[in-house]
């Protein structure tokens, strides 16, 4: 009885051991999805944000486009930046608006890539865990949604991040809207843990070009213009770590904003369908380059050395486009 009672003792011992080991390493590490490419050191790829709406509010034109540039471009996958399904997310894992809204929109063969994506506000005001649901790729293949992540496409690594839990007003004053908080409460130790993931994996990465994506801007003069938390949080640690671009949506625009104090460029994507809010503030800001206040999308073209990013609008022309080189950068 006593030798059964201290195998029994050691046995705890080691599941105990076990489990701290494995939510550990769970706690400091972001999940990491290997994308393989084309193999001939190009990477492309269409940025899209805020679209989800049943084709409905010129999404499906916006979906025409996209599949034109991208099979143009021969693209690798699409990011996504969230507010993936309006107005208030997926209510479960067989909610119409999945099929609706991703699958019956973007048809065209040249989107039957990996789509992946982050959450924003939008969708955590739905079931949060099913639209994180594993189960609907077995719906749609392409859909990859994770709160952080990264995808690792060789000469680029992108990091994505779940920005919403860093927005302290949706939890003090969420007005009239109910949010699904849940694994992200505290928010506070969430969004620490996020950032200490984000940066051990930047002071990692040996990519070519390290890009960051999230839901809410840093830099904007949208809407909802520059977040200031952002700003005071994610700014320093994606100049330290050499970001080249940090992408979002939220704003229902398409913008161009250079970084003052570094090479990074902040783009913003958010024009799937939502768009012409008609406010903008400090377009004379500048740093700022573009900015269209209407539907549309982004493409970036890598090469190993140089960038190329494309803006569209809703009748696919091209309406912003920029170029760097990797040489110029690291002479600058
Ligand atoms: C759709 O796009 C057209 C062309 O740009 C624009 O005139 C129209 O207002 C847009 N519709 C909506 C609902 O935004
Ligand atoms: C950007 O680079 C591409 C490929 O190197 C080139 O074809 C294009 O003309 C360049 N665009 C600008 C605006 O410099
Ligand atoms: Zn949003």
């Amino acid at each position: 009885m006593a030798k059964f009672y201290k195998n029994s003792m050691v046995l705890c011992f080691w599941v105990v051991i076990v489990f701290v080991i494995s939510s550990a390493s769970a706690f400091t590490r972001l999940k990491k999805f290997d994308h393989l490419t084309k193999g001939d050191g190009t990477l492309n790829f269409l940025v899209i944000g805020d679209w989800g709406r049943r084709g409905a509010f010129n999404q499906s034109l916006v979906a025409d486009q996209m599949a034109k540039v991208g099979e143009k471009l021969n693209i690798d996958f699409v990011l996504s930046t969230g507010d993936n399904f309006y107005d208030n997310g997926l209510t479960g894992i067989h909610d119409s608006n999945f099929v609706e809204s991703f699958t019956n929109v973007y048809t065209a063969q040249s989107l039957q890539k990996k789509w992946y994506s982050v959450l924003g506000n939008h969708d955590y005001r739905g079931n949060v865990k099913a639209q994180l649901s594993p189960y609907l790729r077995k719906i749609d293949s392409r859909w990859v949604c994770l709160r952080s992540f990264i995808v690792n496409a060789e000469i680029a690594e992108i990091f994505m991040v779940d920005t919403t839990p860093f927005m302290e007003y949706y939890f003090s004053e969420p007005k009239d809207h109910t949010y699904d908080w849940r694994g992200v409460i505290p928010p506070k130790a969430y969004s620490a843990n996020v950032l200490k993931q984000l940066e051990k994996a930047l002071s990692e990465s040996t990519a070519k070009w390290k890009i960051v994506l999230g839901h809410h801007a840093i830099r904007s003069v949208g809407h909802h213009g520059d977040t200031q938390v952002l700003v005071d949080r994610f700014l320093p640690m994606l100049r330290a770590y050499d970001v080249d671009f940090y992408m979002n949506g939220h704003d229902h625009c398409l913008e161009h904003i250079s970084d003052t104090e570094s090479p990074m460029q902040f783009l913003v994507s958010g024009a799937g369908s939502k768009a012409w809010r008609g406010d903008l503030k400090g377009l004379n800001r500048k740093d700022v380059h573009f900015f269209h206040d209407g539907q549309g999308f982004m493409s970036v073209q890598l090469t190993p050395t140089e960038a190329e990013i494309k803006y569209y609008d809703v009748s696919g022309s091209v309406i912003h486009r920029w170029n760097r080189s990797k040489l110029l950068h690291s002479a600058i």
